[in-house]
């Protein structure tokens, strides 16, 4: 974030109360976190998602007669994802003072590059489009450049969480078409496995990614959960999908991914808003409106941050503190079994601005 750079770094920052984790100390628990999680991730993806947009599918195989709607649906997944290069760069350049966050973002990258070359192999070998009209087509894309839709990195990577979120489950949805299960009468009838495979394969990517961005949402709620609720409530009131502006005859994909079942509002309100907000112990969009709108009631003396009391009971923090707890404890089992362990561990470290449940209890 401008974040990345810990705010106390800066002058005039009022020191931290007594008892309570400094803003440089989370930032380190977080990128100690992030650098744990991305090592991790790069294992994993190498032993289990090792797969290659050319070798791994037989595209002779590919149905030279997909339905106008697939045509669309194929040529518009594309090219949002041939953006990755900017994608990339640019989430880098944000997070580059962050070695989990940066090199993560590489990784990333070169798997964001494999489902934009899968789903261009889709669009060529379905001999609907010439070489040359692809070719036109990149060159058209290429033009523009995305940009990030936010100046900050915490911004952005709340964004990320949903925008993977709502990507697998454009690809699932894909993949049930393809498997011949859609109940759309314009797409009974219809199935391809090599399809089927390719959104499948492209949609395990995606969930992966979202499993990634949840978990830095995550520690970044636990130790900063003002900032991230806002950020979270930011997002949703105005999430779209990525290169929406970019993208020729956007509205005809969007209409004709819709028309077939695979994305629309709702999914977004219900497959991923509210599975977004199930992981990180938020009851629901307006339980967060409201909570956050309490905090801007209570007074905030100087000496004393009341606004840090309310803001706990706007999610569920003890779910929250449980699932960075478990992330560690995943890291852990990790460095072990390369011998970090017994050199430079990652370690969890408590939040103590956390309020104890067990005491609450007691008071009632
Ligand atoms: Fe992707
Ligand atoms: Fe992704």
């Amino acid at each position: 974030m401008a974040d990345v750079m810990p705010p106390n770094m800066l002058a005039d920052v009022p020191p931290t109360p007594a008892g309570l984790l400094s803003n440089r100390e989370k930032d380190r628990l977080i990128e100690r976190g992030f650098l744990g999680l991305y090592r991790w991730y790069t294992a994993r993806s190498q032993e289990t998602r090792n797969w290659n947009p050319d070798k791994s599918f037989d595209w002779r195989a590919l149905s030279p007669n997909l339905p106008p709607e697939i045509m669309t649906v194929l040529t518009g997944f594309f090219a949002v994802e041939q953006y990755a290069p900017d994608f990339t760069s640019s989430l880098i350049n944000l997070v580059r003072r962050s070695h989990g966050r940066s090199h993560f973002q590489m990784r990333w990258g070169s798997e964001e590059e494999k489902h934009a070359d899968a789903w261009e192999n889709s669009v060529l070998f379905s001999r609907q489009r010439t070489p040359e009209w692809l070719f036109e087509y990149k060159e058209r894309l290429k033009a523009q450049t995305w940009e990030l839709p936010f100046p900050d990195a915490l911004h952005n990577m709340v964004y990320t969480v949903f925008q993977e979120r709502a990507t697998q489950l454009n690809y699932l949805n894909m993949m049930k078409i393809a498997q011949g299960k859609s109940d759309k009468p314009h797409l009974q009838g219809f199935s391809d496995p090599v399809l089927a495979k390719v959104a499948q394969t492209i949609a395990v990517d995606e969930a992966a990614h979202y499993n990634f961005f949840l978990e830095g949402v995550r520690m970044y709620l636990y130790y900063y959960p003002q900032r991230t609720l806002e950020a979270i409530r930011t997002i949703v009131s105005q999430f779209s999908m990525p290169a929406a502006k970019l993208v020729p005859d956007w509205e005809k994909f969007y209409e004709t991914v819709y028309r077939a079942g695979i994305y629309g509002p709702r999914d977004f309100s219900r497959d991923v808003m509210q599975v977004a907000f199930r992981n990180l112990g938020i009851e629901s969009r307006r339980a967060l409106e409201e909570g956050l709108k309490k905090t801007r009631e209570v007074p905030d003396f100087e000496g004393g941050n009341f606004k840090t009391t309310v803001i706990w009971d706007t999610f569920d923090y003890g779910m929250v503190e449980g699932d960075v707890k478990r992330l560690h404890v995943k890291i852990q089992d990790y460095e072990k079994l390369i011998g970090f362990d017994a050199i430079d561990p990652t370690e969890f470290i408590n939040n103590p601005a956390v309020p104890k449940k067990t005491n609450q209890a007691a008071d009632d």
